[in-house]
């Protein structure tokens, strides 16, 4: 029996949201959610409490930080990232794939390995799918994602099916590499924007008996518009039963969008990220705390919210931004995160209701998008 079964409970009738929860040895994630990101084993500003505050269910690790810092074998016997880092709930990693795409000019990709310069010190570093999954059961994460090749949009045709078929090929030696039963697999699709290798990559790896799949390799500074067209043609080829992660997206109207199109689960850095920035997310569209209008604001970010920073006046965090005091990043930072978790339990509750599509319409139309 695995442990961990997806159970869908609704579907909404005129869109192809679903609601599930999604089981695991460190508790259920309610579906469609939203993972913040905590690369080095920290969601970046915010204490583990604070993030549980939030409503986040699942956080997200990645492999290639922790592995080179502070190194996984340290992590192993710090008791694992659930040990180490005190979050209790479950924890997915990412493999490592799109970091070394992302943050490595200089990398290599071979039939055997990734080889990549680490953005710490420079060394040579390589990485096999056995590796990836190697490293993964040491940080001890829920989820553990295969080692997958992204490449750089827009490429030739011939160079997008290579990644492809070399992503396919090397998910399949995760799964063999894999030794840990309470650890799920989730396997990513790539294909770059032609939505026949899409298909084909998700119907190869469908066969393969993987507990989740994701869609990699998108939010690479393609159209929002060419995204939700992959995500679209890529849903319909992955298994009824199992959830769908989209990885790395995106603003909240993406989310939005690609839960429309039957995607279970998200990840971005955008909450933090913009969060860090004096940027904040609310029902009426983007605040930038920094302006001036702010100044002498006396209203909240949001009059319903419950988090930390609505309990302060804007004026007062645009303050803290102007000052460099940061207490500032920390408050919108937890902010945003609170409003993604809102927005995904708004989701949540329009599906079990049967009216997603006029909750689309009603977030819509509060940011501005129509
Ligand atoms: N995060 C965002 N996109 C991707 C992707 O395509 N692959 C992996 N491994 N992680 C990602
Ligand atoms: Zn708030």
């Amino acid at each position: 029996m695995s442990q961990f079964a997806f159970e869908l409970s609704h579907r909404d009738a005129t869109t192809s949201a679903r609601r599930g929860v999604f089981l695991t040895p460190h508790g259920p994630v309610q579906t469609p959610g939203f993972m913040p990101v905590g690369t080095q084993g920290t969601v970046k500003g915010v204490t583990i409490d604070q993030v549980a505050a939030t409503g986040a269910h699942m956080i997200l690790g990645n492999t290639y930080h922790l592995a080179l810092r502070p190194g996984h074998e340290t992590v192993r016997k710090l008791g694992g990232l659930h040990g180490m880092s005190g979050w209790e709930g479950p924890i997915l990693t990412d493999s490592g794939g799109f970091q070394i795409f992302s943050l490595n000019a200089i990398n290599n990709v071979t039939e055997e390995a990734a080889t990549f310069r680490s953005h710490i010190d420079g060394a040579k570093v390589r990485l096999t799918p056995e590796h990836s999954i190697e490293i993964q059961e040491a940080l001890g994460s829920d989820v553990a994602m295969v080692l997958d090749h992204v490449v750089a949009l827009p490429a030739e045709p011939g160079v997008v099916e290579d990644a492809m078929a070399r992503s396919i090929r090397w998910a399949k030696r995760c799964l063999e590499a894999a030794s840990r039963d309470d650890q799920a697999k989730f396997a990513i699709v790539q294909g770059g924007l032609d939505t026949e290798l899409r298909v084909q990559c998700a119907t190869e790896l469908s066969s393969m008996g993987f507990d989740g799949y994701a869609v990699g390799g998108l939010s690479v500074g393609e159209a929002p518009s060419e995204m939700y067209r992959i995500t679209a043609a890529t849903c319909p080829a992955l298994p009824e039963d199992k959830p769908r992660y989209l990885m790395g997206v995106g603003q909240p109207i993406d989310l939005i969008e690609s839960v429309a199109r039957g995607i279970d689960l998200f990840d971005c850095v955008m909450p933090t990220r913009n969060g860090r920035n004096g940027l904040a997310f609310t029902d009426l569209g983007k605040v930038k705390l920094r302006n001036a209008v702010h100044r002498e604001d006396t209203q909240p970010l949001e009059q319903d919210c419950p988090c930390l920073a609505c309990r302060h006046s804007r004026g007062y965090l645009r303050h803290l931004f102007i000052a460099g005091e940061m207490l500032g990043p920390i408050l919108v930072s937890i902010h945003n995160l609170t409003y993604y978790q809102r927005v995904m339990q708004g989701a949540r509750d329009a599906i079990e209701q049967n009216r997603f599509d006029a909750y689309r319409e009603e977030k819509k139309r509060g940011w501005g998008l129509v």
